[in-house]
């Protein structure tokens, strides 16, 4: 890898690496990572993201005198819009492939099997019905995509920036994949009940990182009482995740890096806890979570078994706690940070050498 022993900013190469994963689901298909479409929508999507999600005095004045204003003044609104329209031309030239060339019994992937569920759909009013069936297949898949790779990628860089300020920890997490998984092997799914320490570094990661610090606001569908206050029907509510995790009622303090929360050292196993919900609760929690948590597993493992990261020299190093200087806006983004690597392979003993 010619980026060994300088510093990078992982954060585009990690986003790519993950919506290709997604992109796989999808289409079956992998882009180039070289691929200059892909590379400008991902470079975009994380703009728009990294964006504080406050409307300035002028967003607001448009808002009061008519909404519609926004759309016409507000370059946030126009840089989503073209990110929408830029998904749209990606997907289309997909969708023609795969109408011309799928086996109706045999589904390669998320497009084939939507693609044969409305061929199914007889019912005119159903959202997999026609040509409503093919858009809303489009709108679903832009769905996934902007909630799928943003988030898992956070994560990742969260974690990473959570190593390189407690390089022990690192050193744990690869004795136990060098214990368990060896140098070798890739790391697999069924590894996971293995790695007590690893799972409670990615854990702990999480609650420092809460990613969706206010998940996603939904509204109040009928009057109701909650707590002794009444919240009307209508009300919007944004549960504050962020909060939780931080809560000093049930995380001893919580601004630091302890992956000892989800550890029990006597027994070395992994103690989970139910105040930890980076996935959020209830009937609208995270509908990527399963994907979520094996790409995050997979990939935190795959590239600790490889390589040893460090902070670069001279670099000032970002915090990690809850006031530590992450930007709040739609998704708590990692602070922009470089960072060195370096291979792991030497630090190996086979038994032949
Ligand atoms: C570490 C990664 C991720 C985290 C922390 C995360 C977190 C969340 C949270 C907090 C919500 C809001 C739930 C609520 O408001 O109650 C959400 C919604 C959602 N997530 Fe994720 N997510 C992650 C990855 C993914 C992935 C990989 C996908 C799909 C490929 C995905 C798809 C969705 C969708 C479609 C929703 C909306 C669900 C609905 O409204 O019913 N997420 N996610």
């Amino acid at each position: 890898m010619k980026d060994l022993g300088k510093p990078i900013n992982l954060n585009l190469k990690m986003n790519l690496a993950i919506v290709n994963a997604l992109w796989y689901i999808l289409v079956g298909e992998n882009f180039e990572l070289e691929d200059e479409k892909l590379q400008a929508i991902v470079a975009q999507f994380d703009q728009i993201l990294r964006q504080e999600s406050r409307p300035s005095f002028l967003d607001k004045l448009l808002m009061m005198i008519h909404p519609k204003l926004t759309k016409l003044f507000n370059s946030e609104w126009h840089s989503a819009r073209k990110l929408f329209d830029d998904l749209i031309d990606l997907i289309k030239p997909r969708l023609d492939q795969h109408k011309a060339h799928r086996d109706p019994h045999q589904p390669r992937d998320f497009m084939d099997a939507f693609l044969a569920e409305i061929e199914r759909t007889e019912d005119r009013q159903s959202s997999f019905y026609g040509k409503r069936g093919e858009e809303s297949m489009i709108a679903t898949m832009i769905d996934l995509f902007l909630a799928g790779a943003e988030t898992t990628t956070s994560s990742l860089l969260w974690a990473i920036l959570c190593l390189l300020h407690y390089p022990d920890v690192q050193e744990r997490v690869q004795a136990e994949l060098d214990q368990v998984v060896g140098p070798d092997r890739k790391v697999s799914l069924e590894d996971r009940p293995n790695l007590p320490f690893t799972n409670a570094v990615l854990m702990e990661a999480m609650r420092i990182a809460t990613i969706t610090p206010m998940a996603l606001p939904h509204s109040v569908a009928q009057d109701m009482e909650f707590g002794g206050y009444r919240i009307p029907k209508n009300a919007i509510i944004f549960p504050n995740i962020l909060q939780v995790h931080y809560d000093p009622n049930y995380w001893d303090n919580p601004d630091e890096f302890m992956p000892s929360r989800f550890y029990d050292k006597d027994s070395n196993t992994f103690k989970p806890n139910d105040h930890l919900i980076p996935f959020s609760v209830g009937r609208r929690l995270c509908l990527g979570q399963t994907l979520a948590e094996k790409e995050y597993f997979l990939f935190f493992c795959g590239l600790l078994q490889k390589f040893n990261f460090k902070f670069a020299p001279g670099k000032t190093l970002p915090g990690i706690g809850k006031d530590a200087g992450a930007k709040i806006g739609i998704l708590r983004g990692v602070p922009l940070h470089e960072v060195v690597l370096s291979s792991r392979d030497r630090h190996h003993i086979r038994p032949n050498n």
